[in-house]
């Protein structure tokens, strides 16, 4: 067996393995297709940052973050939920410097329904836009998941755009945000496609095998993909907003499992005289019944959907919320709930925001006060909120905004 690396302090390490995963000796699997893991706490994300060749985002980022944008950090960062990194310092430098970069982020639409998990990357994106006030770009990959999924190309278009409106719902701001469908914008951009194709001869299909995994039978648009991907990392592909200036660098927050995907652009930027883009990784939103695997938008019961009403958030959670409480009240007393694995304190880290409520009910829970089922209750309660706000404000959104967003126009940054 291979020993692992040390952990390298957060500066030094930026180190881009290629196919990253060479001294993997956990059981965990995480790529864009698969998250899944055989403990019950769930991934093991220190061993990822390892794996991976990332950084973590620790007291001395936050520090940092704090510093320069002189506000508190988002609860997400604060927590540990956006674990991990590449180049943030760089950034926040950057800004700190008001030197330009831009935010990239995504989502390939393969629901009509958005649960919770979806969520997460965006919303944490929209305190970025509104922190550093900088230009957004949001590519919906329905070209990904016609060639990935059983979808029609009609199919895929249109739940780019029923997504489309899920995210603006959120409240992003249209002035500083362009967002597209790769089947539209490719037909539109020829600096778009030529990144593509440049990213396209950089790569082999001996290093896309290695990050990916791709084989022999998978179709040629699979194995092209990750350069679509990768080109919006680019500030060349998107002329209207950025002219024709090629040294502005992004900063992609996503989930780690995209991981894979940017850490080929990071090796080929260089190559194309093209900055890196930098990276903020989030850990997954567990599912319901356990934080073994990520969520899996086609089983309704494995997560809160945009689309639930209060009495389904209700029923969901007391239903199929994995407990980590005591088997009886008086076991639960006596030994107290385990945190760790209790799938409703793991939501709420997600979503309330109050640090010293957190705190109280991590506490009460843990030493078996507080019981199961008021724990659920304070979730069902603030899901119930995010839910139907997120149902109010997506009813406003109508045609024309939609189109407004997804055409391709200058910003005004
Ligand atoms: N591949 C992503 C998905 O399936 C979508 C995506 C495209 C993305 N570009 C991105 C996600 C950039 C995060 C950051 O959801």
């Amino acid at each position: 067996m291979m020993a692992e690396p040390d952990a390298k302090s957060s500066d030094q390490n930026n180190g881009d393995m290629l196919n990253g995963e060479e001294n993997c000796n956990s059981d965990d699997i995480v790529d864009p297709w698969n998250v899944v893991s055989t403990s019950a706490t769930g991934i093991d994300y220190d061993k990822l940052i390892r794996r991976f060749g990332c950084c973590k985002v620790d007291e001395n980022l936050i520090k940092e973050f704090e510093r320069v944008t002189k506000k508190p950090a988002h609860h997400l960062l604060r927590r540990g939920i956006f674990f991990s990194h590449r180049d943030m310092y760089e950034i926040l430098k950057r800004y700190e410097e008001k030197k330009p970069f831009f935010l990239y982020t995504g989502r390939g639409p393969s629901s009509t329904a958005l649960h919770l998990g979806h969520l997460i990357p965006f919303l944490f994106t929209k305190w970025l836009q509104d922190t550093f006030d900088v230009p957004l770009i949001i590519q919906l990959t329905d070209d990904e998941k016609f060639l990935f999924r059983d979808l029609t190309v009609e199919e895929a278009k249109k739940l780019a755009e029923e997504n489309a409106k899920d995210i603006i719902a959120l409240g992003f701001d249209v002035e500083k945000t362009f967002i597209f469908s790769d089947f539209n914008y490719m037909g539109q951009s020829p600096e778009f496609y030529q990144n593509v194709v440049r990213i396209q001869r950089s790569v082999t299909f001996n290093q896309v095998k290695g990050i990916f995994g791709f084989g022999d039978s998978d179709s040629i648009g699979k194995i092209a993909f990750p350069a679509v991907q990768a080109a919006p990392s680019f500030s060349t592909s998107f002329p209207s907003i950025f002219g024709d200036k090629s040294n502005i660098p992004c900063l992609i927050p996503c989930a780690i499992d995209q991981d894979p995907y940017f850490r080929m652009t990071r090796d080929v930027a260089p190559k194309l005289g093209f900055p890196k883009p930098a990276l903020l990784h989030s850990q997954f939103f567990p599912a319901l019944q356990g934080a073994q695997t990520k969520m899996n938008a086609s089983d309704p019961n494995s997560s809160v959907f945009l689309t639930d009403t209060p009495s389904q958030v209700k029923n969901k959670i007391n239903k199929y919320a994995f407990s980590g409480g005591g088997a009886t009240i008086e076991e639960h007393k006596e030994r107290g709930g385990n945190c760790d694995i209790d799938i409703a304190y793991q939501y709420l880290r997600f979503f309330l925001e109050d640090d010293e409520k957190l705190e109280k009910i991590r506490k009460d829970y843990s030493s078996g006060e507080l019981l199961t089922g008021h724990l659920k209750k304070e979730l069902i309660t603030i899901l119930q909120g995010v839910v139907s706000e997120h149902q109010k404000q997506r009813k406003l959104i109508d045609e024309a905004t939609l189109l407004k967003f997804m055409t391709s126009r200058k910003l005004n940054i």
